[in-house]
């Protein structure tokens, strides 16, 4: 499929110009289509009955199962599909048997949600690293290094912020990792969607991903993990080997992070999205993003009181671009952006406080992410109603 002919996939775009991907994606037709197929002509739960309907759907549950790590590289691990990128986060950092005096390195550049869990962690002993990047956002990876020490447990880093788009080197960071002996945890949830990825190639020991990025359904994520090393969140239903009332054997396959039934509908979506991206081909959608954020990043760094956060992070980068006119709160640049030309963007601090505070943006930014069917006008559009907007300001 070229990504030419993908826009009509997404009706959404014929009266809006949606620019605000990266906190959650449209999703295609072909992936609602599928969802509704499971609910109106083989609906039943999976991997319980025998029926004949149980049989189709527990087949096509697996399957999508399978799609979805393969999308990522996965094969030789084992995944679980969870509600959001922070479910898979928080599985982590409730799963590893922590002890008083480990130690956790992350940086100043991540999501709440892959922050957060680790500073609760200070309350069962364990310490917290953070490594700050430059005042232009870009990290240093001698510094993440230096962090790391003989108690590090986990080095837990986004592969692409949020915020300024850039993508962090994280196979040299696991090649570190390991020397080190400490684990590594990758915030994926923004490479996922937009650029290829391949969990062993990168040579992490947790993935962590959310669907509703990456054309699937909300309600669907996932974690991979090299090897099945955590404590459930959950036991329960179809989790177990065997149960009687003295204890319980756990599944020894993936089925142990599975208690209870699980999202079938979405997971059967997040499978379609996947093979839908797969039909357009990731290294595509990564070259159609990077044309695209060429021409934005261009366009606003030529306005005056208008500046691009970030420009100097790094030049390997997602279709993320973070700025703030001068003058004005980037709230109101948002609602002006809707109502002057049904641009749609999101503002403030994106779920990254303290980054926020470190770069000096107390107030947050204004922030355009793009994908597959966003256009070249739709971009123009941006950049020339942001460039009233700043003279407004003036
Ligand atoms: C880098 C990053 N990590 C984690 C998350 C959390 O994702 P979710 O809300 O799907 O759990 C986000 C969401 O924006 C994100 O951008």
């Amino acid at each position: 499929m070229r990504i030419e002919d993908c826009r009509t996939d997404f009706p959404i775009t014929r009266d809006l110009i949606y620019l605000d991907s990266a906190a959650t994606s449209l999703t295609p037709k072909p992936v609602v289509q599928a969802m509704v197929e499971y609910d109106l002509r083989y609906r039943a739960n999976v991997g319980r009955g025998v029926h004949r309907l149980a049989n189709v759907a527990t087949h096509r549950y697996r399957d999508a199962h399978d799609a979805i790590k393969s999308f990522i590289g996965g094969e030789g691990g084992t995944l679980t599909i969870t509600r959001n990128t922070t479910e898979a986060i928080g599985a982590v950092a409730a799963g590893l048997d922590w002890k008083k005096g480990d130690r956790v390195v992350t940086t100043l550049l991540e999501h709440h949600s892959n922050l957060l869990p680790w500073l609760r962690l200070r309350e069962r002993g364990v310490a917290v690293d953070i490594v700050r990047p430059n005042s232009d956002g870009g990290l240093e990876i001698a510094d993440l290094e230096a962090a790391i020490r003989d108690e590090t447990r986990l080095v837990a880093v986004t592969h692409a912020s949020n915020v300024l788009g850039t993508v962090l080197p994280v196979r040299e960071i696991a090649g570190i990792c390991r020397d080190r002996g400490a684990k590594f945890l990758v915030d994926g949830a923004q490479s996922t969607p937009h650029i290829p990825v391949d969990v062993a190639a990168i040579g992490c020991d947790y993935f962590c991903f959310s669907g509703h990025k990456m054309l699937g359904p909300t309600g669907t994520g996932g974690l991979w993990m090299r090897r099945p090393d955590l404590e459930p969140l959950h036991v329960g239903g179809g989790s177990i080997e065997s149960a009687s009332s003295d204890g319980y054997t756990l599944a020894p396959g993936e089925e142990r992070y599975e208690a209870g039934t699980p999202p079938v509908a979405g997971t059967i979506g997040l499978a379609r999205a996947a093979a839908y991206l797969r039909e357009i081909g990731m290294d595509a959608v990564r070259r159609h993003e990077e044309r695209l954020t060429a021409r934005l990043i261009d366009g606003l760094a030529a306005l005056d009181g208008v500046t691009v956060a970030g420009l100097d992070a790094g030049t390997d980068r997602i279709g993320v671009v973070s700025f703030t006119v001068e003058g004005m709160h980037p709230h109101e640049v948002a609602q002006i952006l809707d109502e002057a030309s049904a641009v749609l963007v999101r503002s403030g601090h994106h779920c990254c406080q303290p980054l926020m505070e470190h770069l000096g943006l107390p107030d947050g930014t204004v922030r355009a992410s793009t994908y597959i069917y966003t256009t070249t006008e739709e971009i123009d559009t941006l950049i020339a109603t942001v460039e009233e907007i700043s003279r407004r300001a003036i």
